[in-house]
C-alpha cells in the first residue's frame, strides 16, 4: 500500500513498519511540503494500530541537507521546522532515520529528534548553520550535547563542519552505520527495535553530560581570533551555555529566538548571497546547464615552478594521476621534493596519512619530453610568463595531443585571444587561473576565450569543484578580474603613502576592515623583488603618476625586500613579529620630497574608500565589458581569492549596502581630489544611480 501524503513524502508499510521517503531533489531540503509531508508521516504511523515504528529514508543523493535556502527570503509557512521536530520527539512509537550524503543542519535535528538513527558507511553529519551567519533553530543546539557532550557539540556548532558516519557513531550520535542497502538496513534495525519492546528513546530526555565549563571561554577566545569578525560563531558559545543551564522547552525557545534574530543580521545576508553567488557561478554564460564537461582522468601540467608544483598537488589531491613537464631534471627533481614538503607537512600536522601521502606521490610522473602526453585529457602550462614561450609550448602540445584534449593556460595577465589563436585548435583553448599557493587558495578563475568550446568551458568548471575550488568563469581583460581590480587597490595604497598616510594606517584601517592582511604587510610576505617584478611588467602601460611612484623600486634599492631580508614596509625581528620603522618614513619623506607632493593628515575613512571604491569602480568596468558575467561573480572572486570578508557578502554586495549614492558621490569626491582618470564613476555606476538601482537590482 502506498499513500501520496505530499508531493515530496510517500509512506509505505513493510509488515508493522511504515517507510516514510522524502524526495525533494537535489538536496531533500526542508521545504513546505517535505515539513508539512513528515509530520502527516507521523500521523499516518499513531493513527496506523498495526505500524509499530517508522523508518525515515531519502531519495537521491543525500539525507535531508537543511532548511530549504530559498525559502529564507519569504515569510515562513507553517509548519514551521520547530513543529515537524515536536512531532516526531512527541510520537509514541519509535522512528528511525536513515542517513546517507549528508544530515545537515535541519536534517539533522530532524534526526536528532527520531528515538534513533542508522547512517551509510561514507555518510557526514554536521550542523553548518553558522557558515550562513544564523544558528540551528530547531533544537540541535538543545539535543546534540545531550548525546556527543557539551565540547563535541560546541566544535560542531561553532565551525560547522562535518564529522563522518563512523566518527558520529563513536561520539553517539547516530546509533549504527551499515554498508550497502541503507533502506533494508533501516528496516532490519526497526525490526529489532520492536523485538526489543519498541522502546522509544527521546534526545530531549536525556540529561546534558558534565563537562567542564572552562571549555566555553577557551573555545570563545579561540574562536574569536579564528572568525575575526563573525558573530554566530560567538553566540554559539552563549547559546550553548544557555543550554546547559535550561530547562529543554525553554532552552528551545530561546534558541529559536536566537535563529530568527541571526536570520535577518546583515551578516548572515551577506554569508546567505555567498552561498548563492558560489553556486551561481558553476552557471555558464551562454553555456546551456546540459552540455556535458569532457572526462578528465590523466592531466599533464608544463612548467614545474612554483605554479605549476601547487598545481599538480591540486590534482594529484584527487587521485587524478599528473605528468610533470619540465626542462632539466633537476628542476624536476626540485618539484617533486617541493611537492613531498607539501604532504610531509601536512602529515607532520596530522591532516594526512603516510599511506595517502604516498599514494598521491605515487601518481606523479615527471618528464623532459612532450612524447609520453597523447593520452593526457587535459594540460595546463605554468610556464614563464612570456607569450612567445608559451605559444612554443603550445605548438608542442599541437603536434603531441589528441583532438579532444583541453589546454589551459595559467596565465595570469596576459592575452588569451593570442594564446587560443596560436593553438591548431583554438575550440580546445581555456584559461585556469590558479592563485598562489595553488593547493591552498580556493579561487579559480576560469578564463573564456571567443572560441572555446561550450564543453571545454563545462570542463574546467566541473573539474574546478571537484577539485574543492570557486571556480568562476572569466572573460578576456588585462590581468583578467582578480589582479585587474587589486591592481587598482595597489595603486590606491601607494598614491595614499605619497598623499601622507603611513604604510602602518592603510594596513590596520583594512585589516579592521575584515581583511586578514594589510597590502603592505602582504607585499613583506610576497617578497619586494616580487612585486617590483610585476610592476615592471606593467609599468609602461601607467599613467604618469603611477610610473614616477616607485615607492616598491626604492625598498628593493635600499635592500628592503620583506620578510625575507628582515626589512620591507615594516622591520621584522627573529620571531618574525613586524614593526614599524622609521628609515621607511625616511624613504617615503625622500620620495614625496623628490616627486612634489606635501604629507597631509589622511583619514581612515578616505584611505577605505579610496582602496576599495577604486576596486569597485573597476569591478563595474568589467561587469559593462562583460568579463565577468554577474556582480555575484565578482564577489565570489574576492571573498575566495583576496579574503575580503565573506560576512560583508564581497565588493558588490558591500557597496550595494552602502548605496551606490554613496559610492558614486565618493568617487566624484575622489576624481576631485586624485584625478579623474582615476576616479571618474564608472558608467555603469552612473547609470544604475540614475535608475535608483544597485548591482543587485
Ligand atoms: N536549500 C535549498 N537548496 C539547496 C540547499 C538548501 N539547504 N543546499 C543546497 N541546495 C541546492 C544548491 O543551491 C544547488 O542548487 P542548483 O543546482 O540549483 O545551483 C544544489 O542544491 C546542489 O548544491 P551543491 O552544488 O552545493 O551540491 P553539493 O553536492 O556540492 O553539496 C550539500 C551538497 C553538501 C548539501 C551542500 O549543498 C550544502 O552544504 N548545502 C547547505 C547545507 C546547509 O547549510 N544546511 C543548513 C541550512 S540552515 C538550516 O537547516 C537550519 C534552519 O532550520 C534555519
Amino acid at each position: 500500500m502506498t499513500e501520496l501524503l505530499a508531493k515530496t513524502v510517500s509512506v509505505a508499510k513493510q509488515g508493522n513498519i511504515l517507510v516514510a521517503t522524502v524526495n525533494n531533489p537535489p538536496v531533500n531540503a526542508l521545504s513546505h511540503s517535505v515539513r508539512a509531508g513528515l509530520i502527516e508521516a507521523v500521523w499516518t504511523l499513531e493513527d496506523d494500530a498495526e505500524a509499530r515504528a517508522m523508518v525515515i529514508v531519502c531519495e537521491g543523493r543525500t539525507f535531508i541537507a537543511g532548511a530549504d535556502i530559498h525559502e529564507f527570503k519569504k515569510p515562513m509557512v507553517a509548519p514551521l521546522l520547530g513543529e515537524v521536530i515536536d512531532t516526531l520527539d512527541g510520537a509514541t512509537k519509535p522512528i528511525i532515520a536513515a542517513i546517507h550524503g549528508t544530515a545537515l543542519g535541519g536534517g539533522l535535528e530532524v534526526a536528532l529528534a527520531c528515538s534513533y538513527r542508522i547512517a551509510l558507511e561514507g555518510s557526514k553529519v554536521g550542523l553548518p548553520e553558522v557558515k550562513l551567519g544564523i544558528l540551528p533553530g530547531s533544537g540541535g543546539t538543545v539535543r546534540l550535547p545531550r548525546l556527543a557532550g557539551v565540547e563535541q557539540a560546541l566544535a560542531m556548532i561553532s565551525e560547522g563542519g562535518q564529522i563522518s558516519a563512523r566518527d558520529a557513531r563513536e561520539k553517539g550520535i547516530v546509533d549504527e552505520v551499515v554498508s550497502g542497502d541503507l533502506k533494508a538496513a533501516a528496516i532490519a534495525f526497526a525490526e529489532k527495535v520492536i523485538a526489543d519492546g519498541a522502546r522509544l528513546r527521546r534526545t530531549s530526555d536525556l540529561p546534558v553530560p558534565a563537562f567542564d565549563p572552562a571549555i566555553l571561554e577557551t573555545s570563545r577566545a579561540a574562536l574569536a581570533k579564528k572568525y575575526k569578525g563573525f558573530k554566530a560563531p560567538l553566540v554559539a558559545v552563549d547559546l550553548i551555555k544557555m543550554v546547559t543551564e535550561t530547562p529543554v522547552a525553554e532552552a528551545i525557545a530561546l534558541e529559536y529566538q536566537t535563529c530568527k534574530e541571526l536570520l535577518v543580521s546583515p551578516q548572515s545576508k551577506a554569508l546567505r548571497h555567498i552561498f548563492a553567488a558560489e553556486r551561481e557561478a558553476l552557471k555558464i554564460d551562454g553555456v546551456d546547464a546540459t552540455v556535458k564537461p569532457r572526462n578528465v582522468s590523466k592531466v599533464a601540467i608544463v612548467g614545474p615552478g612554483t605554479m605549476g608544483r601547487g598545481i599538480a598537488a591540486c590534482f594529484l589531491n584527487i587521485g587524478i594521476p599528473v605528468t610533470l613537464i619540465g626542462l632539466t631534471d633537476e628542476g624536476l627533481a626540485s618539484a617533486v621534493k617541493a611537492i613531498g614538503k607539501i604532504y610531509e607537512g601536512s602529515v607532520k600536522r596530522g591532516s594526512l596519512s603516510t599511506e595517502e601521502m604516498e599514494r598521491r606521490l605515487a601518481l606523479l610522473t615527471t618528464t623532459t619530453t612532450y612524447d609520453g602526453i597523447g593520452d593526457v585529457d587535459l594540460v595546463i602550462e605554468a610556464v614563464t610568463e612570456q607569450l612567445d614561450v608559451k605559444k612554443e609550448v603550445f605548438a608542442k602540445l599541437d603536434a603531441v595531443l589528441r583532438d579532444d584534449a583541453i589546454i589551459a593556460t595559467n596565465t595570469s595577465f596576459l592575452d588569451i585571444e593570442e594564446l587560443a589563436g596560436s593553438s591548431k585548435n583554438p575550440v580546445r583553448v581555456a584559461g585556469m587561473h590558479f592563485f598562489n599557493p595553488a593547493n591552498v587558495m580556493k579561487l579559480l578563475e576560469n578564463v573564456r576565450a571567443a572560441k572555446t568550446a561550450p564543453d571545454v568551458l563545462a570542463t574546467t568548471t566541473a573539474l574546478g569543484k571537484r577539485l574543492g575550488k570557486a571556480p568562476v568563469m572569466v572573460g578576456r581583460s588585462e590581468g583578467f578580474v582578480a589582479n585587474r581590480m587589486l591592481s587598482k587597490r595597489t595603486r590606491e595604497a601607494q598614491f595614499l603613502l605619497e598623499d601622507g598616510a603611513t604604510p602602518q594606517q592603510v594596513d590596520r584601517v583594512l585589516t579592521a576592515f575584515g581583511f586578514p592582511i594589510g597590502p603592505f604587510a602582504l607585499a613583506d610576505l610576497a617578497g619586494m623583488d616580487i612585486m617590483a617584478a610585476a610592476r615592471a611588467a606593467r609599468v609602461a602601460r601607467m599613467s604618469p603618476r603611477e610610473q614616477q611612484c616607485n615607492i616598491v623600486d626604492r625598498l628593493v634599492a635600499a635592500g628592503r625586500l620583506g620578510q625575507k631580508s628582515g626589512a620591507g614596509y615594516y622591520v621584522y625581528d627573529e620571531n618574525g613579529k613586524a614593526s614599524h620603522d622609521p628609515a621607511v618614513d625616511e624613504l617615503l619623506d625622500a620620495h614625496r620630497k623628490e616627486r612634489g607632493f606635501t604629507a597631509r593628515a589622511i583619514t581612515d575613512e578616505e584611505i577605505l574608500e579610496r582602496c576599495l571604491f577604486a576596486m569597485v569602480n573597476e569591478a563595474a568596468r568589467i561587469l559593462d565589458e562583460g568579463a565577468a558575467a554577474r556582480p555575484g561573480d565578482i564577489d565570489v572572486i574576492w571573498t575566495n581569492g583576496f579574503g575580503f570578508p565573506t560576512y560583508l557578502g564581497g565588493p558588490m554586495f558591500y557597496a550595494d549596502q552602502v548605496g551606490l549614492p554613496k559610492v558614486k558621490a565618493a568617487l566624484d569626491k575622489y576624481a576631485g581630489l586624485v584625478g579623474d582618470q582615476y576616479f571618474k564613476p564608472a558608467a555603469l555606476i552612473e547609470r544604475l544611480v540614475a535608475e535608483g538601482k544597485g548591482f543587485y537590482g
